[in-house]
């Protein structure tokens, strides 16, 4: 059995297979094990989810998942994140989720970290009007630099109660990082609408 038969490699013509001819598109970028999004996809059937992941070992489970638990509305795209942006669709992106991205918190690995303005920038071309992305991470510096990449930009921050409990349970790191009693900071941003 071939585990990445259903796994979309980055280039624009693969990338098209991954955006859904029909229903919302809802985007997860650094799925891990893929725990959280497949439990998106199973309790969200509506919508069609694309979990992003560069290591190729995570992706294996994340297919593991999608055929176990038959989640016809999820695709799984292996690579960077940032190599895939280009080739995402414009203003069509329903929700993007990022939950606990690698902070680099060393200096000279900053340029390893995802959420930059210039990523922002590129999402606000991305995500639809009233579109939401939502942001966790344990790390306080790179909460500091999150909130520093969205100023100015196309998204207003929002208050969402719900997604504060939205990840508990079923994302791995939440789970690990709450063990050892570290703080979690959760971020959701609104697209305004377009000018
Ligand atoms: C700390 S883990 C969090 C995994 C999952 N979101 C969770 O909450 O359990 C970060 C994940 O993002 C992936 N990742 C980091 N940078 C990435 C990038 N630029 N593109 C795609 N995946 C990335 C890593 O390989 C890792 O699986």
């Amino acid at each position: 059995m071939d585990e990445f038969e259903d796994v979309i490699r980055v280039s624009e013509a693969n990338l098209a297979e991954a955006w859904p001819q029909q229903g919302s598109l809802c985007i997860e970028c650094g799925s891990g094990n893929g725990l959280w999004v497949a439990d998106q996809a199973t309790k969200r059937p509506l919508e069609h989810w694309v979990a992003i992941e560069k290591k190729g070992q995570r992706v294996r489970k994340i297919a593991r998942k999608k055929r176990n638990q038959q989640l016809h509305n999820l695709s799984i795209v292996w690579g960077k994140v940032e190599d895939t942006l280009p080739f995402w669709p414009t203003a069509a992106v329903k929700e993007v989720h990022i939950l606990f991205p690698d902070p680099w918190p060393k200096g000279r690995h900053a340029e390893n970290r995802l959420i930059t303005p210039e990523f922002v920038q590129a999402l606000s071309e991305k995500v639809q009007t009233e579109g939401e992305v939502h942001i966790v991470t344990d790390d306080e510096d790179y909460r500091d630099r999150i909130e520093h990449a969205f100023e100015g930009s196309a998204f207003q921050f929002t208050y969402d109660s719900a997604y504060q409990v939205g990840w508990e349970g079923v994302s791995t790191f939440c789970e690990l990082w709450k063990k050892l009693g570290k703080s979690i900071y959760s971020f959701s941003y609104k697209r305004d609408s377009r000018g």
